[in-house]
């Protein structure tokens, strides 16, 4: 499973970049208003730390004007991709790009119809928030279930990128079903390292070692 950091703060990405552990990077309005940084400056800045897709988001709700905050998007650099809404006016954007050789997202996804439409739509991504999904009284995994079912019972090439994660459990349960990408915050992300006993383990062990005296 490819991960994917969801955040526009660049500290974070570098720190995570360096791990190697780091497939991409989404980003939303949301995350720029908290990044406080301009748009095109931080979506470019990203760009050239992380080499995978990294999701910049239009805000026109029609296709004529997606299409031309897409071209705008698109000249930041070769990684980057385009995210739309769910929409019938994404889809179409949709269509439109990925036909044209571009990366699409489709955001913003809370059924299994919807998936089936950004697939049909050419989607190179589709994005499920479990997280909003959970948060309203639904299950957010049943949803990446029925969308990986639909999709391999077609085989739809558009890869399901597990959004709006908020803890280990989706990443443990994303990977358990099979989805191809999981987007979370840095902390979620480096969050999943830890565990009780290896920390005491290590305390275990650089104990002893201490007591033989002996250096590497
Ligand atoms: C995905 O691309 C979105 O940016 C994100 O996962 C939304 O998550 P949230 O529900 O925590 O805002």
């Amino acid at each position: 499973m490819k991960f994917f950091a969801d955040t526009a703060e660049i500290a974070d990405i570098k720190e995570l970049a360096a791990t190697g552990l780091l497939d991409g990077v989404t980003t939303n309005p949301s995350l720029i208003m908290k990044s406080g940084r301009d748009f095109m400056e931080v979506t470019k800045e990203i760009c050239s730390i992380v080499s995978g897709p990294v999701s910049a988001e239009v805000v026109a709700l029609d296709h004529e004007g997606m299409m031309r905050e897409a071209e705008v998007l698109r000249k930041i650099a070769d990684n980057v991709c385009i995210k739309v809404p769910l929409t019938l006016e994404g889809l179409k954007t949709c269509k439109a790009l990925t036909s044209d050789g571009s990366m699409v997202n489709v955001t913003l996804c809370f059924s299994a119809n919807q998936a089936l439409l950004a697939a049909k739509a050419g989607a190179t991504f589709v994005s499920p928030f479990v997280g909003r999904h959970d948060d309203n009284g639904f299950d957010g995994m049943q949803l990446i279930g029925d969308i990986r079912l639909i999709y391999d019972n077609y085989d739809f090439r558009t890869e399901i990128l597990v959004a709006s994660v908020r803890h280990g459990i989706h990443v443990l349960e994303a990977a358990k079903i099979g989805a191809d990408v999981m987007t979370a915050p840095p902390a979620v992300i480096k969050g999943l390292v830890k565990h009780v006993l290896t920390d005491k383990g290590i305390e275990g062990f650089l104990a002893d070692w201490a007591k033989t005296g002996q250096k590497i």
